[in-house]
């Protein structure tokens, strides 16, 4: 490269790409590194180039306004971009198949395939391509056979998978637990470019943190690590259950274990089941790439991971209508938290879409209040889950602009976001708007029960005895 920056450009502008490349540029010099972020998607792009930024995530904002314009750029010209790049890193979609051989679990590559196309198009010059996209094992091969087989220079092919979780993307991509490369150790030039991506991180990850493995242990290691955690909280909400009937407290119980230090505490936070892009998707692909391999006992173990996580909604959901003594017909129902998780305004496989989904069917009331996810974003889920337009749902939905407005007049409060804002509500104002009896049902185990049935509401936490 001489004296001149190492130019990375990144295909795929969304929860990853935006906030791993706004990471990067602001851990290195405009003299070291010099990155352009490509996506098909014009509004995408228009937005990340706005005052609006597409995400919202706890300190980004900051980061992308000091970095854009200096030594981060987003565009749509993914060919010049590409030509441009010494790396690339590939961040596109790798959503479930939903037709097809393996529909239903095996990963749409459709996106990976059309990135890898078109860096073969428009590559002139040698590259070294990175998978950061969640990939099943041996994607590699399939994108060093295309770029071989269309491109008309050299590629190397490293996996570079993302551990980032939202709402915290910021702070682990600057502090990473590790990185994670895969390249091929074996010749100069795959140790090259592991070197390349090593000493990029190593701008601000300590070396030892850098960790370099063959491609497939790299690919595999991503899938195994979201089952796992996917798996951590399956666990703990399978003992949430037996907690209700038997007296203990999920809290406690989670506490004792996880204060093993071979157990540990993180991720055994009871819940009304996990949501987000990744957990379901990345276990169903890796329980197809085990019945692929005639593993079948295996994908039977972590398809039941998915099946405890279904279970656990729908059971949260039959506990609040027999609550409601068995019927919700046009009841008002405050439904706090529609995101994921607390701090993203990110919906997918929200646990709240169920929830809500199968209220609908009972002909519930809702009235919905997230701080961060955007209106439309609620009535394009809803819609699509209960299969019915807007303008009949609107007869059921209303949104709220706080938590006290879906309250207001409310038979029951359903908290299915963990929001800071909920455990600190004054809920004994927001109780003197309710209909009698006043019910909560805690999805998320974070209200102090005891304060709550002082003040008058019949409560229900999951986890906790009934
Ligand atoms: P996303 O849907 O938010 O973003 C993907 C972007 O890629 C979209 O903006 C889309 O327009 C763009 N795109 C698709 N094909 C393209 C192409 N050929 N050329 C240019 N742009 C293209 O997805 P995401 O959440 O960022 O996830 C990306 C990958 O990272 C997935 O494989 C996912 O499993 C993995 N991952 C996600 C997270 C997360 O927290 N969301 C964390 C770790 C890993
Ligand atoms: C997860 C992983 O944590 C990341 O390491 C990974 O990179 C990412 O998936 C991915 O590959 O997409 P994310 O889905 O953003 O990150 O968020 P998590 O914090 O893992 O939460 C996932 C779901 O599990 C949420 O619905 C959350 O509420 C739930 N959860 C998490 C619990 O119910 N209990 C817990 O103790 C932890």
């Amino acid at each position: 490269l001489g004296s001149r920056p190492l130019r990375v450009a990144c295909i795929g502008a969304g929860y990853v790409g935006g906030p791993t490349m706004a990471v990067i540029a602001s851990k290195t010099s405009p003299d070291a590194v010099q990155i352009q972020v490509l996506d098909i998607s014009e509004e995408r792009i228009a937005a990340w180039n706005s005052d609006r930024l597409p995400l919202y995530e706890p300190g980004l904002t900051e980061l992308v306004f000091g970095s854009r314009g200096r030594n981060l750029h987003f565009s749509t010209a993914i060919e010049d971009g590409i030509k441009w790049a010494d790396l690339i890193f590939v961040a596109v979609n790798t959503p479930t198949k939903e037709c097809g051989i393996g529909a239903g679990s095996a990963a749409d590559l459709t996106y990976v395939e059309l990135a890898a196309r078109q860096i073969a198009a428009a590559a002139d010059t040698p590259k070294i391509v990175v998978e950061k996209s969640t990939v099943p094992i041996r994607t590699a091969e399939a994108l060093g056979a295309i770029l071989e087989a269309c491109g008309r220079t050299s590629f190397e092919i490293l996996s570079n998978p993302e551990f980032l979780a939202e709402g915290t993307a910021v702070r682990d991509l600057c502090e990473p637990d590790r990185v994670l490369i895969g390249g091929n150790l074996e010749t100069d030039s795959g140790r090259r470019a592991v070197e390349t991506l090593t000493e990029l991180y190593a701008h601000w990850v300590p070396r030892e943190r850098i960790l370099a493995t063959n491609v497939w242990s790299s690919e595999l290691s991503k899938l195994v690590a979201n089952a796992f955690l996917a798996q951590r909280v399956s666990s703990i909400n399978s003992i949430s259950a037996l907690c209700e009937l038997s007296g203990a407290e999920i809290d406690e119980v989670a506490r004792a274990v996880g204060l093993d230090a071979r157990i540990g505490p993180h991720f055994l936070k009871c819940s009304v089941g996990f949501g987000g892009s990744c957990f379901q998707k990345d276990i169903l692909n890796l329980v197809y790439l085990c019945e692929s391999f005639g593993l079948n006992t295996v994908a039977d173990y972590w398809r039941s991971v998915i099946a405890i996580n279904d279970w656990q909604k729908q059971r949260f959901t039959a506990r609040i209508l027999h609550g409601l003594y068995n019927t919700a017909t046009n009841k008002k129902i405050a439904i706090l938290g529609f995101a994921f998780k607390k701090d993203t305004g990110d919906t997918r496989e929200s646990a709240a879409i169920d929830v809500c989904g199968n209220l609908l069917q009972e002909c519930a009331k809702l009235s919905i209040y997230d701080p961060k996810v955007p209106a439309e974003q609620i009535w394009t889920d809803l819609t699509r889950r209960c299969r019915r337009t807007r303008d009949e749902l609107a007869h059921y939905v209303t949104l709220a602009e706080s938590a006290e407005e879906a309250a207001m007049n409310s038979h029951a409060i359903v908290i299915l976001t963990e929001w800071d804002e909920f455990r600190t509500l004054d809920y004994a104002k927001v109780y003197k708007g309710m209909c009698r009896p006043a019910f909560l049902f805690d999805g998320r185990s974070i209200c102090d029960m005891k304060a709550l049935s002082q003040i008058g509401f019949v409560c229900y936490a999951i986890g906790s005895p009934v």
